[in-house]
Formats: C-alpha cells, sequence, structure tokens
C-alpha cells in the first residue's frame, strides 16, 4: 500500500512515500539555519517555514518516487506530540489530501515513529526494549507486538537531547548541540571531569538530566573554562552511562529478544558503541535506524502509518494535534 508520510512536529518538514514497508523516497526541508541565531527552535518561525515548504517538499518525494500523486493509496501525519503550531501544518495538509481524494488517513504518535524507524531496514523480534531519545524524549519501553507499548521509565525532568543542546548552548557550540558536543568531545578526555549517574529515588528506570546539565555549567564556570574538549567528553561520558545504566536494568529485569535505540542522540557514535557492547553483553540484538532514519523523518511516519492503514485502523478526520500525549494512549 502506497502511503504518504508527513513529519512536521519540530523543525523539520519530512515527506516520504514508503510502499510494502519500503522507502521509495524521503524528503526533509530542514531549518537549521533559521533557528541558529536564536540557540534553539522558535515555533512561530518552524510552521511559517513548514506552510511555504509543503508544496515543493511533496513534490519533490513524488518526483524521487517516481510516482504521481494518484498512485498513493493513504495518508499518515505526526499528530503528537510537539510543537503545535508546527504538527497542524503538517497534520492539516495531510487530512486535506485524504479527504480531497478520498484515501484513509492514520495519525502517528512520533515516538512510535521514532521506534519503527530501527524496522525500516531491519526484522523485529518480539519482545523488545526500545529506547526513544531526543530533544524532547527519554523513555524506555516494552514492547509485546506492533501497537503495544509499556512504559517502564522517562526522564524527570530534561531529555538527553535537550540537555546536550543547553550545554552546547552555553558553550556557544551552536545548535543542534548534540553532533557538536560530540565532535568537540573527540579532542577531550572523558574522564577529566566527574558526573555521576544520578538516581531517581525508588524509580531505577527513570533517568534524570538537570544536575548533569548543572554540573556542566559549574564546572564551566571554573575548572572547565579553558578546557571545553574535556567538559564534552566528560559531559557526553555521563549522558551514556546514565542511558546505559537504564537499559541494563531493564535488560535485567525482563527477557528480551533486542534492544531498539532511537531517536536523535541515537546518532551519537559512544552511545551506540557503549550500547553494542551491553547488547553483546546480554546476548540481545541492538537495532538502531541508519543515521539517515534517526532525526525527525518522514519515513518513520508513513512506515507506521502504512503498517495501521494495512489493518484497516484509520483515523477520523476530526484527529487533533496534541503538544502532549504520552505513546499508548488513546489520542
Ligand atoms: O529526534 P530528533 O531529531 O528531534 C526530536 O524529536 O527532538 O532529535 C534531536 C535531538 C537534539 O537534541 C540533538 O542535539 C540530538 O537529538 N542529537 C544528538 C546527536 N545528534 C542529534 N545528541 C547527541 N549526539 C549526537 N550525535
Ligand atoms: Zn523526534
Amino acid at each position: 500500500m502506497l502511503v504518504l508520510g508527513i513529519e512536521s512536529s519540530c523543525d523539520d518538514l519530512s515527506m516520504s512515500l514508503v510502499d510494502q514497508g519500503r522507502v521509495l523516497a524521503n524528503v526533509t526541508a530542514t531549518q537549521t539555519l533559521d533557528h541558529a541565531p536564536f540557540g534553539g527552535v522558535v515555533p512561530e518561525i518552524a510552521s511559517r517555514r513548514h506552510l511555504e515548504s509543503l508544496e515543493p517538499t511533496l513534490e519533490l518525494a513524488l518526483q524521487k518516487a517516481g510516482r504521481g500523486l494518484d498512485a498513493v493509496e493513504g495518508v499518515a501525519a505526526t499528530f503528537a506530540p510537539g510543537l503545535v503550531g508546527s504538527l497542524l501544518v503538517g497534520l492539516n495538509f495531510a487530512k486535506a489530501l485524504a479527504y480531497a481524494r478520498g484515501l484513509p488517513f492514520r495519525g502517528v504518535h512520533h515516538i512510535e515513529g521514532h521506534l519503527w524507524s530501527a524496522f525500516l531496514e531491519n526484522e523485529e523480534r518480539y519482545p523488545f526494549l526500545a529506547l526513544a531519545v531526543s530533544g524532547g524524549h527519554t523513555h524506555l519501553y516494552y514492547v509485546r507486538a506492533f501497537g503495544d507499548y509499556e512504559i517502564l521509565g522517562h526522564t524527570v525532568d530534561d531529555a538527553a537531547g535537550e540537555a546536550f543542546d543547553k550545554v552546547a548552548k552555553r558553550m556557544g557550540l551552536g545548535f543542534p548541540g548534540g553532533p557538536a558536543v560530540e565532535r568537540l568531545a573527540r579532542e577531550g578526555d572523558a574522564k577529566a571531569f566527574d558526573f555521576a549517574v544520578p538516581q531517581v529515588k525508588g524509580r531505577p528506570l527513570h533517568t534524570s538530566f538537570s544536575g548533569m546539565k548543572t554540573a556542566a555549567m559549574e564546572y564551566l564556570e571554573g575548572p572547565a573554562r579553558d578546557r571545553a574538549a574535556d567538559l564534552a567528553a566528560s559531559f557526553q561520558r555521563g549522558v551514556v552511562r546514565a542511558l546505559t545504566t537504564v537499559c541494563r536494568r531493564a535488560l535485567e529485569a525482563r527477557p528480551a529478544r533486542q534492544l531498539v535505540v532511537a531517536g536523535g542522540v541515537a546518532c551519537n557514535g559512544p552511545l551506540r558503541a557503549a550500547l553494542a557492547e551491553l547488547a553483546a553483553e546480554r546476548g540481545v540484538d541492538l537495532v538502531l535506524p541508519a543515521p539517515k532514519y534517526c532525526m525527525d523523518n518522514g519515513a518513520m511516519i508513513a512506515f507506521v502509518g502504512e503498517r495501521y492503514l494495512r489493518e484497516g485502523r484509520s483515523h477520523p478526520l476530526t484527529l487533533n494535534a496534541q503538544a502532549r500525549l504520552p505513546l499508548g494512549v488513546a489520542p
């Protein structure tokens, strides 16, 4: 079933065409340069740029896929969570297309998309443990079947990507911060500064990053003032250890055949390496999306949308956008 997927929850507008789980095209209009001067995403700029990019992005996606709009059999779009203005642009466009062409429509939860981005190029084996780690999420799920997500833990404050971004901003490294911190960290000593793994009382599978972020800010005021690379390497090591710790605990507590890690932070090289080591130790397969599918993309939305639509599980066109909605809760 040829499905058009639209992702617009933050500052990227991405459209993709997927057929039988195969990605025929994935086109992303990024806005990094529009937001860079502000050190973060400005919601109103994001939604206005999306509005301008809708038609050219769709045209390019159809062209790359070598298909006309007539061939599209279903439409999917991210409906939650995210910046509401941004979500509404992609969602409304998707619903209008579905309405005008009489096609089935499915709203897709952004995190569900991220989780399945790992399976654009791999086969799933249940049950699996999934860590969604991005600018807005640090959530750990236990997945027994498609659409069945049990939340095991989450951050109690900042998301891991958000912590990377805030520390990078303070260091003048620009936005998004994760890749910049990773680059700088290559030249630094990861043991130069201590970043203890935070423990959330009574919740061993929860994470917390605000303490680490504050510690980084304090080091930067004093001992790390002239040691940016050492600070970047040490902070990154702290985040990687915190994420690996919760994954290890979850794998000890639950039987799992795969460990899936998705979202922007899953691009991080040292995190990928540490999780590969953990997976080998525990005898589970580590499943990671290709780097191009770690960041927000339409392919993951089209992929999940196609699976629901093939099962006949469409949404009514009255589906609204939601800024916050945990995965696994009915919209
Ligand atoms: O999934 P994503 O594109 O958007 C959200 O849904 O948030 O993730 C973006 C986040 C940003 O916080 C960015 O700094 C982080 O992912 N990120 C990284 C890396 N690449 C992107 N964090 C650490 N290391 C990276 N290489
Ligand atoms: Zn995302």
